[in-house]
């Protein structure tokens, strides 16, 4: 069946569609029916099943027969290691990590955070946290201690796990500096930490609250796979929204792994063996899908790459580790591509690596650029895709179902929607839009398996972030449209969101910070055109009246404010002084307009705007350093 085909199936008996996915899972109690409806328009997906991820994801394998096979290939040029580890090793690993945390009084429903660089055991903890159905929660390591401590306060962890460092390229960073901070910061209290000492940085441990990796789990007796229901969140992730405080996404058991599991043929187009590589961090959505989940549900093996696209030595890096454990399918952000085509434009790094074992290239994260899809396709000769997804989903909304049928490709689109989403382009009104118009995109509810069914502890707030404008559809906060082929266009967000080299940042976040700082009497922060990054925020920033200090003071200031509340991550390096902000007639700040000018970009002058004049100081100032051209 070609893809057409397939999403009709879907389209006319989605319970017939998904159970049949279902069978690709290993039940302790099969699901009676996929879809459960009576809390509409909540939904869950084989609520009624028993089933456990570890199970599926490593145990299943070993008794299938590829205990010998590589679940994981840790690759990590910053630390000049490689290590194979193999899915009968991984599985006592992981029961033994699990035993203690078991042995630790960790129960299922319990939730642990995960503070962890990208060493195979930040996919052990999540694994083992799996086992025994407790609920991880991985924290990005470039977020600082304020951030991790806002996620402990909201997810009240009874663990966390953490590594005592990262390596960026050119210094460690320590992480239990971070982690006591944050654990000071937070009202709720972790009963205990295990800490994995890394050689780069051991760190100190408290008496009695931490605990070393290896010697927590002496003498504890490994843990056996515990079925949980299939509604049983398997994890919350955190993500940014509009505000300061993230949303804390849940991820429900069952229908993440059907809908994995789905994914890995028909979009990625690999077989159980195949060598699978997500280039991304286990801090991310993309490295909770497809770095620990997805590929292990389906018997792959598994890439956890330590070090960067650059840099790690060169721009050479991901043809090296592409060949050389002879990935089939490889994924990454494009900000990573554009950072490699910057080094290395002509592609001489490709050039001294066998890369007969790739397929093909796949991209997310933020909107492709033409020129970087080509730039892989001209050097590759492979086909590049790119895949339009969100936290909020955890996979594909549209792609190119290549394991299904390439479709053929168009630069600038991520093709068409999957089977379970039904994209609608809605007007301000939430009716549908015709073909090629511009409008919100929406999806028409329920939502497929493995979404997410709510937010941690905040019905409300998902109900209001994604239920209530288009009563009937979930809010997906992109723009954009549809074409006459039905290809999806991914145009902007809605809301005050922006991507940062791959990374999903708040801008109100940011504006919380800098409005935080005592010399700030307003301000405002927008995302700018970056060739490198995507985008980049830049903070505007009105001074209150008493200030007489040099700005550039007061500039710095705001910037490291956010480096130590936000963390690294933000790369918010870009501030201004500026008299006023520009605001409709009743105080909303015109920042769509800001970014515009910025970038250079035509705009329609706001009808409403209170006084056109503000709009030609903000682009002097932006011209000053060298914007708004
Ligand atoms: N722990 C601690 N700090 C981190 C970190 C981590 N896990 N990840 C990034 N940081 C720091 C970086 O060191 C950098 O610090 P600096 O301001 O002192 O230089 C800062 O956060 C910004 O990082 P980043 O935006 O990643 O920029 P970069 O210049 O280090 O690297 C790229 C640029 C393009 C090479 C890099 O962003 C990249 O590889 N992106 C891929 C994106 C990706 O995987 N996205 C996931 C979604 S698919
Ligand atoms: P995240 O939740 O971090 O995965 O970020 C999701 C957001 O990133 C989406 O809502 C989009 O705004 C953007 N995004 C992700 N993938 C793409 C893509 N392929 N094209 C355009 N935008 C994308």
């Amino acid at each position: 069946m070609g893809y057409a085909e397939v999403y009709k199936s879907w389209q006319e008996d989605p319970e017939r569609f998904w159970m049949a996915q279902a069978d690709a899972i290993d039940w302790d109690t099969a699901p009676s029916k996929a879809l459960f409806d009576d809390n509409a328009p909540l939904y869950e997906w084989f609520k009624d099943a028993r089933v456990n991820t570890c199970w599926n994801a490593v145990d299943r394998h070993v008794e299938a027969g590829r205990g010998d096979q590589a679940a994981i290939i840790y690759d990590s040029p910053v630390t000049d290691t490689k290590r194979h580890i193999t899915y009968a090793e991984l599985k006592d690993q992981v029961a033994q990590l699990a035993g203690a945390l078991a042995a630790k009084g960790v129960e299922a429903g319990d939730r642990v955070i995960i503070y962890m660089p990208m060493v195979p055991q930040a996919l052990t903890a999540m694994l083992a946290c799996a086992r025994i159905g407790a609920v991880h929660s991985v924290v990005f390591g470039g977020f600082a201690a304020n951030e991790l401590a806002v996620r402990i306060d909201d997810a009240t962890p009874k663990a966390i796990i953490a590594g005592s460092c990262g390596i960026e390229p050119g210094r460690v960073l320590e992480y239990k500096p971070l982690l006591d901070g944050a654990i000071e910061l937070a009202t709720h209290k972790p009963d205990f930490c295990v800490i994995l000492q890394r050689e780069q940085a051991p760190a100190a441990l408290i008496d009695g609250r931490d605990f070393e990796w290896d010697a927590v789990q002496e003498g504890v007796d490994p843990a056996d796979c515990v079925p949980v229901s299939g509604d049983h969140p398997a994890y919350i992730l955190y993500t940014s929204g509009t505000t300061g405080a993230p949303k804390g996404v849940v991820r429900p058991t069952a229908g993440h792994l059907v809908a994995l599991s789905w994914t890995m043929k028909n979009i990625y187009n690999v077989d159980p063996g195949d060598v699978f590589w997500a280039a991304s961090d286990v801090g991310w959505v993309v490295g909770h899908s497809y770095i620990c989940y997805a590929p292990l549900i389906t018997g792959n093996t598994t890439i956890v790459f330590e070090g960067k696209p650059i840099g790690t030595p060169d721009a050479g890096t991901f043809w090296r580790v592409m060949s050389e454990h002879k990935v089939k399918t490889f994924f990454t952000a494009p900000t990573a591509f554009r950072a490699v085509k910057r080094e290395d434009p002509k592609g001489e790094f490709y050039a001294k690596y066998d890369l007969s074992e790739l397929n093909a290239v796949y991209l997310a994260g933020e909107r492709a650029d033409p020129d970087t899809i080509e730039w892989i396709g001209n050097l590759t000769g492979k086909p590049v895709y790119d895949h339009w997804w969100q936290t909020e989903t955890g996979y594909t909304i549209a792609g190119n179902p290549a394991g299904l049928e390439a479709l053929p490709v168009k630069i600038g689109s991520p093709t068409v929607p999957m089977p379970g989403y039904d994209v609608q382009i809605l007007d301000d009104a939430g009716h549908p839009v015709a073909a090629g118009e511009l409008g919100a995109i929406a999806i028409k509810l329920p939502l497929p398996p493995g979404t997410l069914p709510t937010l941690w502890n905040a019905e409300a707030r998902f109900r209001k972030s994604y239920l209530d404008t288009f009563p009937g559809y979930y809010e997906t906060g992109d723009a954009g449209m549809k074409d006459e082929d039905g290809y999806l266009w991914i145009m902007a967000r809605t809301d005050d969101v922006i991507n940062v080299a791959g990374h999903r940042l708040s801008t109100g976040a940011m504006e919380e910070v800098l409005g935080g700082h005592k010399d700030v009497a307003e301000c405002a922060v927008i995302g700018v055109a970056d060739e490198l990054k995507g985008q980049l925020p830049m903070g505007f920033l009105c001074l209150s009246t008493r200030v007489n200090r040099p700005h550039e003071e007061i500039v710095k200031e705001v910037i490291a404010r956010v480096r130590d509340q936000i963390g690294p991550v933000a790369a918010f390096k870009l501030a201004l002084v500026v008299d006023r902000l520009p605001k409709t007639r009743s105080g909303k700040i015109l920042r769509g307009t800001m970014a515009a000018i910025a970038d250079g970009r035509e705009y329609k002058m706001p009808a409403t705007i209170d006084d056109p004049a503000i709009l030609d100081e903000l682009k002097e100032a932006m011209q000053a350093i060298g914007y708004a051209k």
